[in-house]
């Protein structure tokens, strides 16, 4: 018989546990020590590789990602029914089983790799200005902009758009807020821009079919089904609240760790190849994504354990990077670290797993390879501001760093 999760003693910990980033990290992997489950202020969250694994894995646990607004208890009606209509990120069941068939291959390693040399093109022109002087706040010169691009060239943006789209993704973003109802407007404002753009885009797209993602998803049928044109808006809002804050984060986490760490930024300088492996070091060590939430959709037994339909879940992939029994001396970050066979949890695990991980992969790897090369020495210049923590993506929001000019 499995026990009632009220029923347990386990440990408690604050859901927020404030902006520190050293201490959070300690009381977290303290506790995952201590029990691979612990109880928040506004639910439980699961620690330990195995048990995060568990819950991802498990569709009976929903997600939870999009009842941020219900939980600040907005009220306005044409948000809330915004927020009810299906997206890729919230959906469950054959409603997502159906999304995903369809979309996944415009995703995979080789659609991401067809933008490896525009990737680089804006690493170089986002490093030119800067090569000379030998010093940065890197997270605005480099990390907030790089994505943007990508996304654009992804979809078939041309670069006239760069900034609109810069714009738009801002405010879409917002999404994220922690006080949602200040900014309700400007979200609902710029989802109706993008869509009229999207819309403009998807027309330009059926006329003359390019080498992009939107062609890509517009063609993509199976069995005669084929994602309409609401379906296609929702997957470039997804693309962009998936895809940009993700990237531009994890990419000021690793600067942040190789500026601590300058021998394995040599390492990489004199093993480009070893890109691919540091990406993955450096989403084990510090994911810009430490956790998601989720809701049990029934009541479900895990572990022995019996959690009540509507218990909140989250899932600690932070912890879960940590755990001794899959990752040896997960302590010591280490770029050169063989692979386990069992893979980092910063991109999720289960139905929801990263659909841009092939993207995102190769926008850090390249990053990784131009930067190495051209910032060599990098090393901090004054002390590294992070963003707050409460939104689910973090990273730095300022990082002063010095390195050897002109290269
Ligand atoms: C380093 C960068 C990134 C990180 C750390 C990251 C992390 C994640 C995580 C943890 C999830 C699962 C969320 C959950 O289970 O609740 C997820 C899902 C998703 N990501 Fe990413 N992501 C990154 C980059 C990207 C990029 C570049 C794109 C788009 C091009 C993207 C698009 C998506 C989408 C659409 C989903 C939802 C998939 C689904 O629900 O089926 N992500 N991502």
């Amino acid at each position: 018989m499995a026990t009632p999760v009220s029923e347990l003693s386990v440990p408690k910990l604050d859901f927020f546990l404030g902006n520190n980033r050293d201490d959070r990290r300690k009381v977290l992997r303290a506790t995952a020590k201590e029990s691979w489950l612990a109880q928040t202020d506004i639910g439980y969250t699961v620690l330990t590789y195995e048990s995060v694994m568990g819950i991802l894995r498990d569709k009976r646990w929903h997600s939870a990602t999009g009842l941020a607004a219900q939980m600040q208890g907005i009220r306005d009606e044409t948000f809330m029914n915004r927020r009810r209509r299906v997206s890729i990120l919230n959906a469950e069941g054959e409603v997502h089983v159906r999304l995903r068939r369809l979309v996944a291959p415009a995703f995979s390693p080789r659609s991401a790799d067809r933008l490896r040399p525009f990737m680089r093109d804006v690493v170089n022109e986002l490093v030119d200005p800067i090569a000379h002087t030998g010093q940065s706040e890197i997270v605005q010169d480099l990390c907030e902009p790089y994505p943007i691009p990508i996304i654009c060239e992804l979809l078939g943006a041309p670069k006239e758009d760069w900034q609109l789209f810069s714009r738009l993704a801002t405010d879409v973003l917002r999404i994220f807020s922690d006080d949602l109802q200040s900014v309700l407007q400007i979200i609902m404002d710029a989802q109706d821009e993008l869509n009229a753009y999207t819309r403009k885009l998807i027309e330009e797209r059926r006329n003359i079919p390019r080498d992009d993602l939107l062609t890509d998803l517009i063609a993509a049928e199976e069995s005669g089904d084929r994602l309409t044109t609401e379906e296609l808006e929702m997957m470039v809002e997804a693309v962009i609240v998936g895809g940009t804050d993700t990237t531009r984060n994890q990419l000021g986490l690793a600067l942040v760790l190789f500026a601590e760490n300058p021998e394995q930024w040599n390492i990489l300088r004199e093993r480009p190849d070893l890109a691919p492996r540091a990406v993955e070091e450096v989403m084990r060590y510090h994911g810009a994504v430490g956790g998601t939430v989720r809701f049990a959709s029934e009541d479900i037994e895990y572990n022995g354990v019996l959690f009540p339909k509507g218990t909140f879940m989250s899932t600690s992939m932070g912890t879960g990077n940590f755990d001794e029994s899959v990752f040896p001396t997960p302590d010591s970050f280490d770029i050169t670290r063989e692979p386990v066979g069992q893979p980092q949890l910063s991109f999720g695990a289960g139905i929801h797993y990263c659909l841009g991980a092939s993207l995102a992969r190769a926008e850090l790897q390249e990053a990784f390879v131009t930067l190495s090369q051209r910032m060599p020495n990098l090393a901090l210049n004054g002390s590294v501001e992070y963003k707050p923590t409460g939104v689910g993506i973090f990273g730095p929001a300022k990082l002063p760093v010095t390195f050897t000019a002109g290269n």
